[in-house]
Protein backbone atom coordinates (compact mmCIF):
# COMPACT_ATOMS: atom_id res chain seq x y z
CA UNK A 1 0.00 0.00 0.00
CA UNK A 2 2.78 2.68 -0.03
CA UNK A 3 2.02 3.65 -3.73
CA UNK A 4 1.13 6.93 -4.37
CA UNK A 5 -2.43 6.80 -5.48
CA UNK A 6 -4.15 9.12 -7.98
CA UNK A 7 -7.58 10.98 -7.49
CA UNK A 8 -8.62 8.75 -10.02
CA UNK A 9 -7.38 5.68 -8.74
CA UNK A 10 -8.66 6.58 -5.29
CA UNK A 11 -12.05 6.65 -7.08
CA UNK A 12 -11.87 3.80 -8.57
CA UNK A 13 -11.00 1.64 -5.88
CA UNK A 14 -13.86 2.98 -3.87
CA UNK A 15 -16.81 2.05 -6.86
CA UNK A 16 -14.94 -0.98 -7.30
CA UNK A 17 -14.75 -2.33 -3.26
CA UNK A 18 -17.12 0.30 -1.45
CA UNK A 19 -21.02 -0.43 -0.99
CA UNK A 20 -22.61 2.54 -2.84
CA UNK A 21 -24.09 3.95 -0.47
CA UNK A 22 -22.99 7.71 -0.85
CA UNK A 23 -22.83 9.74 -3.72
CA UNK A 24 -19.45 11.72 -3.84
CA UNK A 25 -18.22 15.04 -5.00
CA UNK A 26 -14.96 13.98 -7.65
CA UNK A 27 -12.64 15.18 -5.10
CA UNK A 28 -10.00 12.87 -3.44
CA UNK A 29 -8.59 14.69 -0.22
CA UNK A 30 -5.34 13.41 0.72
CA UNK A 31 -4.45 16.42 3.87
CA UNK A 32 -6.02 18.78 5.61
CA UNK A 33 -5.47 21.48 8.47
CA UNK A 34 -7.05 24.27 9.93
CA UNK A 35 -10.51 25.20 7.29
CA UNK A 36 -8.28 23.83 4.50
CA UNK A 37 -7.69 20.47 2.67
CA UNK A 38 -6.15 18.72 -0.29
CA UNK A 39 -6.29 16.90 -3.02
CA UNK A 40 -3.92 13.85 -4.11
CA UNK A 41 -2.38 16.11 -6.14
CA UNK A 42 -1.90 18.95 -4.38
CA UNK A 43 -4.96 21.38 -5.32
CA UNK A 44 -5.94 23.81 -2.02
CA UNK A 45 -9.59 23.73 -1.42
CA UNK A 46 -11.52 25.62 1.68
CA UNK A 47 -13.41 22.90 3.06
CA UNK A 48 -17.14 24.35 3.50
CA UNK A 49 -18.64 21.12 5.05
CA UNK A 50 -16.34 20.27 8.04
CA UNK A 51 -17.49 16.45 7.26
CA UNK A 52 -21.19 17.58 8.08
CA UNK A 53 -20.12 19.70 11.03
CA UNK A 54 -17.62 17.39 13.26
CA UNK A 55 -14.38 19.50 12.31
CA UNK A 56 -15.50 23.09 13.59
CA UNK A 57 -12.23 23.16 15.78
CA UNK A 58 -10.29 22.89 12.09
CA UNK A 59 -8.77 20.27 10.89
CA UNK A 60 -5.95 17.94 12.62
CA UNK A 61 -6.17 20.48 15.30
CA UNK A 62 -2.63 20.77 17.32
CA UNK A 63 -4.16 20.60 20.59
CA UNK A 64 -6.39 17.60 19.82
CA UNK A 65 -4.00 15.22 17.57
CA UNK A 66 -1.82 15.75 20.83
CA UNK A 67 -4.33 14.12 22.79
CA UNK A 68 -5.09 11.77 21.03
CA UNK A 69 -1.77 10.60 20.25
CA UNK A 70 0.02 10.97 23.37
CA UNK A 71 -3.06 8.60 24.92
CA UNK A 72 -3.01 6.22 22.02
CA UNK A 73 0.85 5.51 23.07
CA UNK A 74 -0.38 4.68 26.75
CA UNK A 75 -3.83 2.64 26.28
CA UNK A 76 -6.74 2.64 23.99
CA UNK A 77 -9.50 0.56 25.23
CA UNK A 78 -10.46 -1.12 28.08
CA UNK A 79 -14.22 -1.57 27.26
CA UNK A 80 -16.30 -0.62 30.37
CA UNK A 81 -15.49 -4.34 31.72
CA UNK A 82 -13.17 -2.02 33.71
CA UNK A 83 -12.83 1.52 35.29
CA UNK A 84 -9.80 3.41 33.33
CA UNK A 85 -8.06 6.51 34.26
CA UNK A 86 -8.98 8.54 31.93
CA UNK A 87 -13.00 8.43 31.44
CA UNK A 88 -13.78 9.82 35.14
CA UNK A 89 -11.71 12.88 34.02
CA UNK A 90 -13.73 13.31 31.32
CA UNK A 91 -17.09 12.86 32.70
CA UNK A 92 -16.35 15.41 35.46
CA UNK A 93 -14.95 17.59 32.51
CA UNK A 94 -18.00 17.30 30.06
CA UNK A 95 -20.93 17.43 33.04
CA UNK A 96 -18.94 20.76 34.67
CA UNK A 97 -18.90 22.12 30.88
CA UNK A 98 -22.51 21.73 29.94
CA UNK A 99 -24.22 21.91 33.37
CA UNK A 100 -25.88 18.19 33.91
CA UNK A 101 -25.05 15.49 36.41
CA UNK A 102 -24.10 12.60 34.26
CA UNK A 103 -22.97 11.78 31.04
CA UNK A 104 -23.95 8.53 28.86
CA UNK A 105 -20.09 8.39 26.62
CA UNK A 106 -20.82 6.72 22.65
CA UNK A 107 -19.44 6.72 19.61
CA UNK A 108 -21.65 7.76 16.31
CA UNK A 109 -24.45 10.39 16.58
CA UNK A 110 -26.74 7.71 15.67
CA UNK A 111 -25.61 5.97 18.68
CA UNK A 112 -26.33 8.81 20.80
CA UNK A 113 -30.20 9.48 19.30
CA UNK A 114 -30.50 5.93 20.16
CA UNK A 115 -29.29 6.37 23.65
CA UNK A 116 -31.45 9.24 24.07
CA UNK A 117 -35.22 7.25 22.77
CA UNK A 118 -34.05 4.65 25.56
CA UNK A 119 -33.39 6.92 28.12
CA UNK A 120 -36.51 8.49 27.32
CA UNK A 121 -38.71 5.30 27.25
CA UNK A 122 -37.06 4.15 30.65
CA UNK A 123 -38.00 7.29 32.59
CA UNK A 124 -41.63 6.99 30.57
CA UNK A 125 -42.06 3.42 32.09
CA UNK A 126 -40.07 3.62 35.95
CA UNK A 127 -40.94 7.52 36.84
CA UNK A 128 -43.62 8.88 34.65
CA UNK A 129 -45.58 5.92 35.11
CA UNK A 130 -46.59 5.14 31.07
CA UNK A 131 -48.23 1.51 31.15
CA UNK A 132 -45.30 -0.76 29.79
CA UNK A 133 -44.95 -0.48 25.85
CA UNK A 134 -47.23 2.13 25.21
CA UNK A 135 -44.87 4.96 25.67
CA UNK A 136 -44.39 7.64 22.26
CA UNK A 137 -41.99 10.42 21.45
CA UNK A 138 -43.19 13.14 19.24
CA UNK A 139 -40.73 13.95 16.06
CA UNK A 140 -40.72 16.37 13.61
CA UNK A 141 -40.99 15.70 9.59
CA UNK A 142 -37.96 16.25 7.68
CA UNK A 143 -35.68 15.21 10.56
CA UNK A 144 -32.21 13.54 10.11
CA UNK A 145 -31.22 11.79 13.03
CA UNK A 146 -28.94 9.03 11.76
CA UNK A 147 -29.58 5.49 9.89
CA UNK A 148 -29.90 2.90 12.64
CA UNK A 149 -33.86 1.21 11.66
CA UNK A 150 -35.05 3.20 15.00
CA UNK A 151 -34.15 6.38 13.73
CA UNK A 152 -35.23 5.94 10.04
CA UNK A 153 -38.38 4.53 11.56
CA UNK A 154 -39.30 8.02 12.99
CA UNK A 155 -37.95 9.35 9.30
CA UNK A 156 -40.16 11.05 6.76
CA UNK A 157 -37.55 10.56 3.99
CA UNK A 158 -37.99 7.89 1.36
CA UNK A 159 -34.82 7.64 0.66
CA UNK A 160 -33.88 6.96 4.18
CA UNK A 161 -36.51 4.79 4.92
CA UNK A 162 -38.12 2.73 1.52
CA UNK A 163 -37.36 -0.69 1.69
CA UNK A 164 -36.07 -0.72 5.28
CA UNK A 165 -39.25 -2.01 7.11
CA UNK A 166 -40.84 -2.84 9.08
CA UNK A 167 -40.51 -0.10 11.24
CA UNK A 168 -39.83 0.74 14.84
CA UNK A 169 -43.43 1.88 16.19
CA UNK A 170 -43.99 4.18 19.02
CA UNK A 171 -43.20 7.63 17.16
CA UNK A 172 -46.13 10.72 16.32
CA UNK A 173 -44.50 12.42 13.66
CA UNK A 174 -45.73 16.55 13.46
CA UNK A 175 -44.56 19.06 11.03
CA UNK A 176 -41.47 21.40 12.66
CA UNK A 177 -42.01 24.52 13.56
CA UNK A 178 -45.29 23.92 14.40
CA UNK A 179 -46.45 24.40 18.01
CA UNK A 180 -50.35 24.14 17.72
CA UNK A 181 -49.55 20.53 16.40
CA UNK A 182 -47.15 20.13 19.34
CA UNK A 183 -50.07 21.56 21.62
CA UNK A 184 -52.30 18.92 20.10
CA UNK A 185 -49.81 15.47 19.75
CA UNK A 186 -49.04 16.49 23.73
CA UNK A 187 -52.67 15.87 24.41
CA UNK A 188 -52.02 11.92 23.95
CA UNK A 189 -51.07 10.98 27.45
CA UNK A 190 -48.61 8.41 26.90
CA UNK A 191 -45.97 10.49 25.47
CA UNK A 192 -42.79 11.19 27.17
CA UNK A 193 -40.52 13.11 25.34
CA UNK A 194 -40.36 15.27 22.31
CA UNK A 195 -37.50 15.07 19.99
CA UNK A 196 -36.04 17.89 17.99
CA UNK A 197 -32.86 19.35 16.02
CA UNK A 198 -32.66 23.16 16.94
CA UNK A 199 -31.67 24.10 13.49
CA UNK A 200 -32.92 20.73 10.86
CA UNK A 201 -29.36 20.21 9.36
CA UNK A 202 -29.96 17.45 6.79
CA UNK A 203 -33.28 19.62 5.98
CA UNK A 204 -31.60 22.13 4.63
CA UNK A 205 -31.08 24.12 7.58
CA UNK A 206 -34.20 24.63 8.41
CA UNK A 207 -34.57 27.66 11.36
CA UNK A 208 -37.46 27.97 13.54
CA UNK A 209 -39.11 31.06 14.01
CA UNK A 210 -37.75 32.82 17.25
CA UNK A 211 -39.15 31.98 19.99
CA UNK A 212 -40.04 28.33 19.15
CA UNK A 213 -37.47 26.10 21.02
CA UNK A 214 -38.52 27.58 24.35
CA UNK A 215 -42.50 27.99 23.49
CA UNK A 216 -41.92 24.27 23.04
CA UNK A 217 -39.69 23.23 25.73
CA UNK A 218 -42.35 24.88 28.22
CA UNK A 219 -45.27 22.98 26.19
CA UNK A 220 -43.21 19.95 27.49
CA UNK A 221 -42.92 20.98 30.76
CA UNK A 222 -46.51 21.33 31.33
CA UNK A 223 -47.09 17.74 30.42
CA UNK A 224 -44.56 16.21 32.34
CA UNK A 225 -42.48 15.44 29.04
CA UNK A 226 -38.91 15.22 28.30
CA UNK A 227 -37.19 17.88 25.96
CA UNK A 228 -34.98 15.88 23.97
CA UNK A 229 -32.32 18.35 21.60
CA UNK A 230 -30.26 16.53 18.97
CA UNK A 231 -27.52 19.24 18.96
CA UNK A 232 -24.87 16.64 17.42
CA UNK A 233 -25.01 18.78 14.15
CA UNK A 234 -25.53 22.64 15.37
CA UNK A 235 -24.09 21.85 18.92
CA UNK A 236 -20.62 22.90 20.22
CA UNK A 237 -20.04 26.70 18.91
CA UNK A 238 -21.72 25.89 15.28
CA UNK A 239 -24.28 28.11 15.28
CA UNK A 240 -22.82 31.07 17.14
CA UNK A 241 -23.65 29.89 20.88
CA UNK A 242 -21.99 26.75 22.25
CA UNK A 243 -25.48 24.86 22.10
CA UNK A 244 -28.12 25.78 19.78
CA UNK A 245 -30.95 26.00 22.45
CA UNK A 246 -28.60 28.62 24.01
CA UNK A 247 -30.46 31.44 21.80
CA UNK A 248 -33.34 30.67 23.69
CA UNK A 249 -31.91 29.95 26.98
CA UNK A 250 -33.48 26.55 26.69
CA UNK A 251 -31.63 23.79 29.01
CA UNK A 252 -32.90 20.55 27.28
CA UNK A 253 -33.83 17.22 29.52
CA UNK A 254 -31.59 15.23 27.19
CA UNK A 255 -28.84 16.13 25.07
CA UNK A 256 -27.61 14.72 22.34
CA UNK A 257 -23.86 15.54 21.13
CA UNK A 258 -22.11 14.37 18.30
CA UNK A 259 -19.62 15.23 15.77
CA UNK A 260 -17.17 17.94 17.01
CA UNK A 261 -17.24 16.45 20.03
CA UNK A 262 -13.81 15.11 18.73
CA UNK A 263 -12.84 17.73 16.49
CA UNK A 264 -13.62 15.20 13.70
CA UNK A 265 -10.34 13.25 14.58
CA UNK A 266 -12.12 10.23 16.29
CA UNK A 267 -16.52 9.19 16.35
CA UNK A 268 -17.57 10.33 19.73
CA UNK A 269 -21.06 10.92 21.09
CA UNK A 270 -22.80 11.81 24.26
CA UNK A 271 -25.92 11.91 26.05
CA UNK A 272 -25.98 14.28 29.40
CA UNK A 273 -28.93 14.35 31.79
CA UNK A 274 -29.50 14.64 35.23
CA UNK A 275 -29.64 11.77 37.82
CA UNK A 276 -33.35 11.42 37.55
CA UNK A 277 -32.91 10.29 33.67
CA UNK A 278 -29.65 9.01 33.23
CA UNK A 279 -30.17 6.65 36.20
CA UNK A 280 -33.17 5.05 35.52
CA UNK A 281 -30.58 2.50 33.52
CA UNK A 282 -29.31 0.29 35.13
CA UNK A 283 -25.97 -1.61 35.14
CA UNK A 284 -26.02 -3.93 32.00
CA UNK A 285 -29.13 -2.44 30.16
CA UNK A 286 -27.46 -0.23 27.77
CA UNK A 287 -23.81 0.32 26.13
CA UNK A 288 -21.19 -0.02 23.71
CA UNK A 289 -17.03 -1.41 23.54
CA UNK A 290 -15.73 1.78 22.50
CA UNK A 291 -18.32 4.56 24.04
CA UNK A 292 -15.95 6.05 26.63
CA UNK A 293 -12.56 5.13 26.17
CA UNK A 294 -9.57 6.25 27.26
CA UNK A 295 -8.46 7.92 23.62
CA UNK A 296 -12.40 9.32 22.88
CA UNK A 297 -12.24 10.67 26.26
CA UNK A 298 -8.67 12.13 26.07
CA UNK A 299 -9.62 13.41 22.60
CA UNK A 300 -13.14 15.19 23.86
CA UNK A 301 -11.23 16.86 26.72
CA UNK A 302 -9.06 18.55 24.27
CA UNK A 303 -11.92 19.41 21.80
CA UNK A 304 -14.18 21.00 24.34
CA UNK A 305 -11.36 23.00 25.46
CA UNK A 306 -10.36 24.04 21.93
CA UNK A 307 -14.11 26.12 21.58
CA UNK A 308 -13.77 27.54 24.67
CA UNK A 309 -9.68 28.80 23.96
CA UNK A 310 -9.97 30.08 20.35
CA UNK A 311 -13.74 31.75 21.17
CA UNK A 312 -15.03 29.43 18.44
CA UNK A 313 -18.96 30.30 19.42
CA UNK A 314 -18.35 34.50 19.42
CA UNK A 315 -16.44 33.59 15.83
CA UNK A 316 -19.64 31.60 14.22
CA UNK A 317 -21.58 34.14 15.42
CA UNK A 318 -19.67 37.29 14.18
CA UNK A 319 -18.57 35.51 10.76
CA UNK A 320 -22.12 33.95 10.41
CA UNK A 321 -23.69 37.59 10.37
CA UNK A 322 -21.03 38.66 7.57
CA UNK A 323 -21.09 35.66 5.57
CA UNK A 324 -25.25 35.84 4.81
CA UNK A 325 -25.07 39.75 3.94
CA UNK A 326 -22.50 38.71 1.53
CA UNK A 327 -24.11 35.77 0.07
CA UNK A 328 -27.22 37.81 0.21
CA UNK A 329 -25.02 40.62 -1.88
CA UNK A 330 -24.49 38.64 -5.08
CA UNK A 331 -26.96 39.38 -7.55
CA UNK A 332 -27.64 36.46 -8.94
CA UNK A 333 -31.14 34.71 -10.08
CA UNK A 334 -30.10 31.28 -8.88
CA UNK A 335 -30.28 32.38 -5.44
CA UNK A 336 -33.28 32.14 -4.14
CA UNK A 337 -32.74 32.44 -0.21
CA UNK A 338 -30.26 32.34 2.33
CA UNK A 339 -30.54 31.41 5.29
CA UNK A 340 -28.81 30.11 8.90
CA UNK A 341 -27.38 30.80 11.90
CA UNK A 342 -23.75 31.44 13.18
CA UNK A 343 -21.93 29.59 10.32
CA UNK A 344 -24.31 27.21 9.47
CA UNK A 345 -25.82 28.76 6.56
CA UNK A 346 -27.88 27.22 3.50
CA UNK A 347 -28.44 29.28 0.01
CA UNK A 348 -31.29 27.51 -2.23
CA UNK A 349 -30.49 27.13 -5.40
CA UNK A 350 -32.90 28.06 -8.31
CA UNK A 351 -31.62 26.15 -11.33
CA UNK A 352 -31.24 27.98 -14.61
CA UNK A 353 -30.50 26.57 -18.18
CA UNK A 354 -30.45 23.34 -16.36
CA UNK A 355 -27.68 23.29 -13.88
CA UNK A 356 -28.39 23.02 -10.48
CA UNK A 357 -27.09 23.06 -7.28
CA UNK A 358 -24.80 19.92 -8.40
CA UNK A 359 -23.49 22.43 -11.13
CA UNK A 360 -22.30 25.20 -8.79
CA UNK A 361 -21.03 22.33 -6.56
CA UNK A 362 -18.51 21.14 -9.06
CA UNK A 363 -17.79 24.63 -10.39
CA UNK A 364 -17.04 25.83 -6.50
CA UNK A 365 -14.18 22.77 -6.26
CA UNK A 366 -13.03 23.57 -9.81
CA UNK A 367 -12.24 26.87 -7.96
CA UNK A 368 -11.07 25.99 -4.57
CA UNK A 369 -13.98 25.36 -2.29
CA UNK A 370 -15.73 22.31 -1.17
CA UNK A 371 -19.77 22.59 -0.68
CA UNK A 372 -22.13 19.77 -0.62
CA UNK A 373 -25.77 19.29 -2.06
CA UNK A 374 -27.99 18.63 0.15
CA UNK A 375 -31.88 17.73 -1.81
CA UNK A 376 -30.91 19.16 -5.05
CA UNK A 377 -31.66 22.64 -4.53
CA UNK A 378 -29.62 23.37 -1.76
CA UNK A 379 -25.94 24.58 -0.58
CA UNK A 380 -24.76 23.81 3.03
CA UNK A 381 -21.68 26.46 4.27
CA UNK A 382 -20.42 25.40 7.24
CA UNK A 383 -16.30 25.85 6.86
CA UNK A 384 -14.18 24.68 10.72
CA UNK A 385 -15.14 27.52 12.83
CA UNK A 386 -11.61 28.28 13.04
CA UNK A 387 -11.08 29.85 9.47
CA UNK A 388 -10.35 33.30 9.63
CA UNK A 389 -12.44 36.43 8.12
CA UNK A 390 -9.78 36.92 5.59
CA UNK A 391 -10.02 33.43 4.38
CA UNK A 392 -13.92 33.73 5.03
CA UNK A 393 -14.08 36.55 2.34
CA UNK A 394 -11.40 34.51 -0.06
CA UNK A 395 -13.90 31.81 0.55
CA UNK A 396 -16.69 34.27 -0.46
CA UNK A 397 -15.07 35.51 -3.44
CA UNK A 398 -14.88 32.06 -4.96
CA UNK A 399 -18.56 31.32 -3.81
CA UNK A 400 -19.31 34.21 -5.90
CA UNK A 401 -17.37 33.98 -9.06
CA UNK A 402 -18.79 30.22 -9.25
CA UNK A 403 -22.30 31.29 -8.83
CA UNK A 404 -22.17 34.06 -11.61
CA UNK A 405 -20.21 31.76 -13.98
CA UNK A 406 -23.88 30.50 -14.71
CA UNK A 407 -25.50 33.51 -15.30
C1 LIG B 1 -28.85 16.10 13.80
C2 LIG B 1 -28.11 14.82 13.55
N1 LIG B 1 -28.29 13.78 14.37
C3 LIG B 1 -27.66 12.62 14.20
C4 LIG B 1 -26.80 12.45 13.14
C5 LIG B 1 -26.13 11.12 12.94
O1 LIG B 1 -24.78 11.14 13.26
P1 LIG B 1 -23.82 9.96 12.80
O2 LIG B 1 -23.69 10.07 11.32
O3 LIG B 1 -22.52 10.23 13.53
O4 LIG B 1 -24.46 8.69 13.22
C6 LIG B 1 -26.57 13.50 12.25
C7 LIG B 1 -25.66 13.34 11.10
O5 LIG B 1 -25.61 14.11 10.18
C8 LIG B 1 -27.24 14.72 12.46
O6 LIG B 1 -27.09 15.76 11.63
Amino acid sequence: MSEKLTSKMAMELEDKYGAHNYHPLPVVLAKGKGPKVWDAEGKEYFDFLSAYSAVNQGHCHPKIIKALTDQAKILTLTSRAFYNDSLGVYEKYITEYFGYDKILPMNSGAEGDETALKLCRKWAYTKKGIPENEAKIIVCANNFHGRTITIISMSTDPEAKKDFGPYTPGFITIPYNDLEALETALQDENVAGFLVEPIQGEAGVMVPDEGYLKKAFDLCKAKNVLFIADEVQTGLARTGKLLACDHEGVRPDLLILGKALSGGVYPISAVLADDDIMLTIKPGEHGSTFGGNPIAARVAVAALEVIKEENLAEKAERLGKIFRQEMKNISSSMIETVRGKGLLNAIIIRPKNGKTAWDVCLKMADNGLLAKPTHDHIIRFAPPLVITEEELMQAVEIIRKSILSFE
